[in-house]
């Protein structure tokens, strides 16, 4: 599974509003990845991560979800990374209350819920940042959180932070279906990459796969011959979310 380098013609959610472009097909196939690992058990919680930061954890599970929910699904997108969170900016959602306010017993389910434009995808932003992430995230009420969710939605994404500095997306794997780890062609360290896949086989956690981000197409642009199209909409990246 790889995603290619998103140049300036992208928006940062590009499953959504470049569907037909070739980045989006890549999204779709991972989508499709995934449906097929889930045949002989259930897939419903996803999480996302990878080494360190700005790799591309938020922007592969956003397009994700999306995606997701471009198939009918109903799909919750979780932004459980509270050290430096982002969902909330990528979705335009307020942050006054997320994913923290509910563990810590402060707001419903139904308060953190926000729905967004695409149809089928709600978002839990993060909300405020907590002193306690790790503890937060590998509590009993995490646990019963997504048993709840996963009664409601048919997918439940779910971005994380870095796992080689902190151990949130560790004790999260732990609790999910399947696990992606995401690899920057031009950032990641090849020993980090493969000490994160140690430490998430060390604690069992499922493995769907590797996504390959930030992969530099080289020569003149083939694809858009393949798919016969040119996306070069400068309309289409501004705002991710801002209505017209
Ligand atoms: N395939 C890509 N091509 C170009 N830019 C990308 C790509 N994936 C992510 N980015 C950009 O890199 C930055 C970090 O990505 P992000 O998804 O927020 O990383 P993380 O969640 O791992 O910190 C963002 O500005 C994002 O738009
Ligand atoms: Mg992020």
């Amino acid at each position: 599974m790889s995603i290619q380098n998103l140049d300036e013609r992208y928006s940062k959610l590009v499953a959504h509003w470049n569907p037909k472009s070739p980045i989006a097909e890549a999204y779709r196939t991972i989508r499709t990845n995934i449906q097929f690992a889930g045949v002989d058990r259930e897939i419903k919680t996803i999480l996302v991560t990878s080494t360190g930061p700005s790799e591309g954890k938020s922007t592969t599970s956003a397009n994700l979800a999306i995606v997701m929910a471009q198939s009918d699904k109903k799909t919750v997108y979780i932004d459980a990374d509270m050290r430096k969170p982002t969902g909330h900016h990528t979705f335009h959602v307020p942050n006054r209350k997320g994913l923290t306010s509910y563990l810590a017993g402060q707001a419903a389910l139904d308060e953190v819920l926000q729905s967004t434009e695409i149809p089928n995808l709600l978002v839990i932003p993060a909300g405020p940042i907590p002193p306690n992430p790790a503890e937060l995230l590998g509590s009993k009420r995490m646990t019963s959180f997504l048993e709840q969710l996963k009664q409601q939605f048919d997918y439940i994404v779910i971005d994380t932070p870095p796992t080689v500095a902190v151990a949130d997306s560790t004790i999260l794997a732990t609790q999910v279906d399947g696990c992606i780890l995401v690899v920057n062609a031009g950032k990641t360290n090849r020993d980090l990459a493969l000490k994160a896949k140690q430490q998430l086989e060390n604690v069992n956690a499922p493995l769907l796969g590797v996504v390959l981000n930030n992969k530099e197409i080289k020569g003149n642009n083939y694809y858009y011959y393949y798919y016969g199209e040119k996306q070069n909409n400068p309309n289409e990246k501004k705002g991710l979310f801002s209505r017209k």
